[in-house]
């Protein structure tokens, strides 16, 4: 584990990692069921170091807490571990580049379920291009895995968008049965 965490920092592998403030490997217990994972650092994690601080990081909070999960008892990370400038969507070179880092997170923590917020995470794990709204409503297999995956909207995007938050909570509610 150890030595995935210092090859994140130590990465130079893409422009992202020459323009970030710091590295955000992910956060949370390396024993977790479950693993969730998001687009990429925004501002306040790059400030951090930690993913999922921000504005949408406290609703994520406040998501799993509606289904009796805390944030140390999961594992959260990004498809990139670097921010991307102006918070742009990461390019696709970009997220394979990082892509090892992830699968060896993934097999170290060897989650029961893997939640995949927002069309970007959705996008890479799936290697799909449906909309999130066509991908929430089946549960999924991370491709050459047998864990199941779920997707769910991004934090921001309820945010931007809280008529959503009824379909998120039918998500969450079916994410708390996959995990018992
Ligand atoms: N959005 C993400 O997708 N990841 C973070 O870590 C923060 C915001």
């Amino acid at each position: 584990w150890d030595a995935i965490i210092e090859s994140i920092h130590g990465c130079t592998a893409c422009e992202l990692a020459q323009n970030c403030t710091r590295k955000v490997p992910g956060i949370g217990s390396r024993e977790a069921d479950l693993l969730i994972v998001g687009e990429g650092p925004g501002h306040d994690e790059d400030i951090r170091g930690e993913p999922f601080v921000g504005r949408s990081g406290q609703l994520l909070d406040r998501m799993l807490a509606a289904i009796g999960i805390a944030r140390e008892q999961v594992y959260i990370t990004n498809i990139v571990k670097c921010r991307p400038p102006d918070n742009r969507d990461p390019k696709q070179q970009e997220a394979q580049q990082c892509r090892a880092f992830l699968e060896a997170q993934i097999e170290q923590i060897a989650p029961k379920v893997i939640l995949s917020v927002g069309r970007v995470s959705a996008h890479n794990l799936l290697a799909s291009t449906l909309p999130v709204g066509k991908l929430i409503q089946q549960v999924h297999k991370l491709p050459g895995t047998d864990i199941p995956l779920k997707v769910t909207y991004h934090p921001a995007y309820l945010l931007r968008n809280p008529s959503a938050k009824a379909i998120a909570w039918q998500d969450l509610k079916l994410l708390r049965q996959m995990l018992q």
